[in-house]
C-alpha cells in the first residue's frame, strides 16, 4: 500500500463494515441452533472467511441469500481434513469452546504467526471441564464432548476465554462461572440472552445455567465495527479540516474506551442517533479536526480500547505532551508485538519515545517522515501506519499490506473515495 502526504481535508460519510466479535459470535451461535438463522452485515473479511470454512467443514450449512447469510447447524460432523483459522486467533479460540461440546475429534491449524498466540489460556480450562487437547499452541487436536461446568479465574481479562468457556458452559452439564479480573467486551452475554439463554453477570464475572433446549436461531443486524470505525476517527481528528460522519457504529461501553480517551484529550466526536441492533447500543459518530492533548491510558481502560493501541499510538505522536501507556503487555501477544513492532516502525517515520515491558511514554507533537515500512503481518498496524504515511510530507509504503482484508477490505477503497492518495 503507498500513501502520498499530505492528505487534504476528510469529508464525507462512511458506513463501517460488521463487527468482527459480533460477526464470530453470530456464526459460532448459528452454527450450534439446528434451526435456520439469518444474520445481516456479518463482516466478510479474512477472519470471518476463516471462520466460516471451518463451520463448513463441520457440516454446518451457510447461504447467501440478499446480501444476508443463512446459517443451519446443530451437531456437528467430524472433519476429514485440518480446520485452518488462518490468522485468526478468535477463530481457533472460540471454535476451541464450541468444540470441546461436541463428540467428534478435530485438528486446528493456522499461519505461522497464529502458532506464536498462547492457546493454553483457553485449553487449560477446557481440560478441566472434560475436553482432551493435545497441546497449548496450534496446530492442536481437541476430542469433545461430556463437559461438566467450571468455575474459572483466568489471569488476564480476555473476551475471547470467556467466550470460548461461554460457548463449552452452553453444552456442558451443570452451572459454570467466568470470573474476570476486570471487563471485557460482552458481546456474548448480550447475544446469548437475546437467544433465552439464562446468564447472571456482573462487573467481574458471568454465570451461565446451560438450557437442556437446542439452541433457538439467531437473528442479527451486526453493528458496524467500531474498531475499523477508530481509523476513520483518527484520520479526521488528524488530518486539518476534516469533518467525517460514521453510520450506526457499535458504541458497546465495553469497547468505547477509544472514544472516551480521545474525548478527555480534547477531540471534537459526537454520538448521535442512538439505537439498537441485534442487543447492542449503536449510533452515527461525528468526528472533525481538532488540536488534541496527551494523557495517561492505564487499568481497565486498557482492555477497552485493546485493539486500538496501533492507532492510538499514532495518534499519540501527535498529541500535545506527554502520553503515557501502562498495563498494556497483552498487546506484545496481538498479530503482531503491539509495543516494540509498532514502536520500532514509527521510528522509520522518525518518533522517539521510551519503551517499556507493558507499555510506552511519547512526547508529541513530533513531524513523521515518510518511510518504507513493514506491516509485521497485522492488519490494525498496517492500517495505523498508512494513517501515519497521510500526515507526512511525502509518500510511504507499507509492505505485505494485504493483511488489512483480514479484518477491513474496503480501507483503501474508503480512504480513496473519500480523497485520500492511497493505493
Ligand atoms: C476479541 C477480544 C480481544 C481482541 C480481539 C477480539 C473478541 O482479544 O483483541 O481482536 O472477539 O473476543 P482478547 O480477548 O484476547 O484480549
Amino acid at each position: 500500500m503507498k500513501v502520498k502526504g499530505p492528505t487534504t481535508p476528510l469529508l464525507g460519510e462512511v458506513r463501517l463494515p460488521g463487527d468482527k466479535s459480533i460477526s464470530h459470535r453470530a456464526l459460532l451461535h448459528a452454527a450450534l441452533s439446528p434451526e435456520e438463522s439469518r444474520l445481516n452485515n456479518i463482516l466478510r473479511a479474512g477472519v470471518t472467511t476463516s471462520m466460516i470454512d471451518c463451520l463448513r467443514e463441520l457440516g454446518v450449512q451457510i447461504k447467501e441469500k440478499d446480501g444476508d447469510l443463512i446459517v443451519r447447524g446443530g451437531k456437528w460432523i467430524q472433519p476429514n481434513k485440518p480446520l485452518n483459522c488462518g490468522n485468526s486467533a478468535t477463530t481457533m479460540r472460540l471454535l476451541m469452546g464450541a468444540l470441546a461440546g461436541q463428540p467428534i475429534t478435530a485438528e486446528l491449524t493456522g499461519t505461522q504467526g497464529l502458532q506464536r498466540r498462547p492457546m493454553g489460556r483457553v485449553a487449560r480450562p477446557l481440560r478441566e471441564m472434560g475436553a482432551s487437547i493435545s497441546a497449548d499452541n496450534a496446530p492442536l487436536v481437541i476430542r469433545g464432548g461430556n463437559l461438566h461446568g467450571i468455575i474459572h479465574h483466568p489471569k488476564v481479562a480476555s473476551a475471547q476465554v470467556k467466550a470460548a468457556l461461554l460457548l463449552a458452559a452452553l453444552q456442558a452439564t451443570g452451572e459454570s462461572t467466568i470470573h474476570q479480573p476486570g471487563p471485557s467486551r460482552d458481546h456474548s452475554e448480550r447475544m446469548l440472552r437475546e437467544l433465552g439463554i439464562k446468564l447472571n453477570t456482573d462487573k467481574h464475572k458471568v454465570t451461565i445455567q446451560p438450557s437442556d433446549k437446542s439452541l433457538a436461531a439467531t437473528k442479527i443486524s451486526v453493528p458496524g465495527d467500531c474498531s475499523s470505525a477508530a481509523f476513520l476517527i483518527a484520520s479526521a481528528i488528524l488530518i486539518p479540516e476534516s469533518k467525517l460522519t460514521l453510520h450506526d457504529v457499535g458504541i458497546n461501553p465495553t469497547r468505547t474506551g477509544i472514544l472516551d480517551v480521545l474525548t478527555k484529550m480534547g477531540a471534537d466526536i459526537s454520538i448521535m442517533n442512538n439505537g439498537e441492533s441485534g442487543g447492542e447500543p449503536i449510533a452515527n459518530i461525528i468526528v472533525s479536526h481538532t488540536n488534541i492533548k496527551s494523557t495517561a491510558i492505564q487499568g481497565e481502560t486498557v482492555v477497552r480500547m485493546i485493539d486500538e493501541f496501533p492507532i492510538f499510538t499514532v495518534i499519540a505522536t501527535q498529541s500535545e505532551g506527554t502520553t503515557t501507556v501502562k498495563d498494556a503487555a497483552e498487546l506484545r501477544i496481538k498479530e503482531s508485538d503491539r509495543i516494540s513492532s509498532l514502536l520500532g516502525e514509527l521510528r522509520k517515520m522518525g518518533v522517539e519515545f521510551s519503551e517499556r515491558t507493558d507499555g510506552y511514554t511519547i512526547v508529541g507533537p513530533q513531524v513523521l517522515n515518510p518511510a518504507q515500512l513493514e506491516s509485521h503481518g497485522d492488519h490494525r498496524m498496517a492500517m495505523s501506519l498508512a494513517i501515519a504515511g497521510m500526515i507526512t510530507r511525502g509518500c510511504t509504503e507499507i509492505m505485505q499490506s494485504e493483511v488489512v482484508d483480514e479484518s477491513f477490505p474496503e480501507f483503501i477503497k474508503t480512504f480513496s473515495q473519500l480523497g485520500a492518495n492511497i493505493s
